[in-house]
């Protein structure tokens, strides 16, 4: 950005297991929306390798990585990105005309994975027509409308309440046991009873869990008086 270099990761080196549950944790602007971009094909390193399923996503060009968006990953984000001028049916089978799907059998689709997530009262109804929970239940559902084996959510509790919260790291849980690989950014720590590997990020770096609650304790320290 002008004359300053922002290294948002620096020298990350990781593997992560397929059928995995993995939690990313780390304070605001430790780089864990861009490393969950980088792994989903929605941005470009600068430099090193991302391999995901056999596939090396930083030598594809746009087309290639549409395609692998489109077939092996399902997006969730913190701020749940409906289009408002879409009912809940119409924006969950919404990534499928890409995909060829005619409209009867992307409807039934659509429906389907809307009664999964509890909102078969709800299909016909506008994103300002839900509650924060329910919007998520749909964001959940658009992600799953392709049945991509990665889901990757970016702080996908993050707007909810506590109640709500808890519904969809239950969905989450329920997908990885289902056999998904899922990878979510947050700050909630009940997220880390469903996880099965737990990354943290400081600075752009991959650091230890001791590291870690060392630099974040003193973070959380309460300010003296005076
Ligand atoms: N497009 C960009 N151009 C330049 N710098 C960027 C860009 N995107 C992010 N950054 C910087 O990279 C660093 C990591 O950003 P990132 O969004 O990955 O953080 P984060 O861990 O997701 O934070 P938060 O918890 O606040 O969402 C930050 O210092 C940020 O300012
Ligand atoms: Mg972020």
């Amino acid at each position: 950005m002008g004359e300053t270099t922002v290294k948002a990761l620096n020298g990350v080196s990781i593997g992560i297991e397929r059928g995995s549950f993995t939690v990313i944790m780390g304070p605001s602007g430790s780089g864990k929306s861009t490393l969950l971009y980088l792994i989903g094909g929605l941005d470009w390193p600068t430099g090193g390798t991302i391999h995901v399923d056999e596939e090396e996503i930083e030598t594809m060009d746009e087309n290639a990585l549409a395609v692998f968006r489109r077939n092996k990953v399902g997006f969730i984000f913190q701020s749940f990105n409906l289009i408002a001028s879409m009912a809940a049916e119409e924006n969950v089978s919404f990534p499928l005309r890409f995909a060829g799907v005619n409209p009867a059998d992307r409807k039934v689709r659509s429906q389907k994975l809307l009664e999964m997530v509890g909102l078969s009262d709800r299909m016909t109804h506008k994103p300002t027509e839900l509650s924060g929970g329910q919007q998520q239940r749909v964001a959940v559902a658009r992600a799953l409308i392709n049945d991509p084996p990665l889901i990757l959510a970016d702080e996908p509790t993050g707007n909810l309440d506590s109640f709500s919260g808890l519904t969809i790291m239950q969905m989450l849980s329920d997908l990885h046991k289902a056999g998904k690989t899922i990878i979510v950014v947050t700050h909630d720590p009940r997220m880390r009873q469903f996880a099965t590997d737990t990354i943290f990020l400081l600075d752009g770096n991959v650091v230890t869990e001791a590291d870690y609650k060392n630099a974040t304790e003193l973070l959380t320290q309460p300010f003296e008086k005076g």
